[in-house]
């Protein structure tokens, strides 16, 4: 093991021997955007932790730090204070090669954006993730079988362009779920989908939880993703307020 990628001194001190760690565990961070005049506080002293198996919900007004807070439990953002465990993984001292190598094993990200590369068709945007995560021959066969389960078997072999902004949110969480991380983070994946993709979607996030034991956190503005969740946190002006 990396000597940066610690256990985490929080987890060791306050859980028990039986009590697994948890998925996802932040720790007083903040983000400061900028500097001078133009200095951003986007997130403020925010402490949670989602435990395996648990759908939480994260609801507040645009520019209240959603997208920033969700970045830096994926790792792809460092804070500016506070610490990050990613699946008993103490990740806020880890360099760039470690963070990915976190990224790779136990997160799945869906961006607002997608993200999506738009020269590769969906089967071949989900494979190379899954090879990027370490998947040889068999990324393509499990790459299909993500995009049947989002309801896209259909549509494998089509470039981005040529799929509506639902298809391509599903292609993108297809991407996210297709390497089975611990840790799925999802920012609105149901804001571009009609309702019958949106109660589908929902109903693949809920066995990835419940049946699978992976952590889930939601950014939405969907009440459908309120009612589903376990547990549902609102942010304002970068803190937690429930
Ligand atoms: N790279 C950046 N540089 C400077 N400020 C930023 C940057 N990214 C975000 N911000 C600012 O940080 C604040 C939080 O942004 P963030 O994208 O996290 O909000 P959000 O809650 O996801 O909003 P939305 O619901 O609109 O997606 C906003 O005021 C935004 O302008
Ligand atoms: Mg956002």
């Amino acid at each position: 093991m990396s000597s940066l990628l610690r256990e985490a001194p929080a987890i060791l001190s306050s859980a028990t021997h039986a009590a697994p760690a948890p998925a996802v565990l932040a720790e007083d961070v903040t983000k400061r955007y900028g500097e001078g005049v133009h200095v951003v506080d986007a997130v403020r002293g925010v402490s949670l932790a989602i435990d395996p198996g648990e759908i939480v919900a994260l609801e507040g007004p645009s520019g209240s730090g959603k997208t920033t807070l969700l970045s830096i439990l994926g790792c792809i953002l460092t804070p500016t204070s506070g610490r990050v465990a990613i699946a008993g993984r103490c990740v806020e001292s880890a360099g760039p090669a470690e963070l990915a190598a976190v990224r790779r094993r136990s997160i799945g990200f869906v961006f607002q954006q997608y993200n999506l590369f738009p020269a590769l068709t969906a089967l071949e945007n989900v494979a190379y993730a899954l090879q990027v995560k370490g998947a040889r021959r068999d990324a393509r066969p499990r790459a299909k079988a993500a995009l049947e389960a989002v309801g896209l078997g259909d549509r494998m072999h089509f470039l981005p362009r040529d799929l509506s902004g639902g298809q391509k949110q599903r292609v993108a969480l297809a991407r996210a779920i297709a390497g089975n991380p611990p840790v799925v983070l999802a920012d609105e994946p149901t804001a571009n989908l009609d309702s019958a993709s949106a109660r589908r979607v929902l109903e693949l996030l809920r066995q990835l939880a419940h049946d699978r034991g992976h952590a889930l956190l939601i950014v939405t503005h969907d009440v459908a993703v309120r009612a589903f969740a376990d547990r549902v946190l609102v942010m304002r002006d970068g803190r937690l307020v429930a």
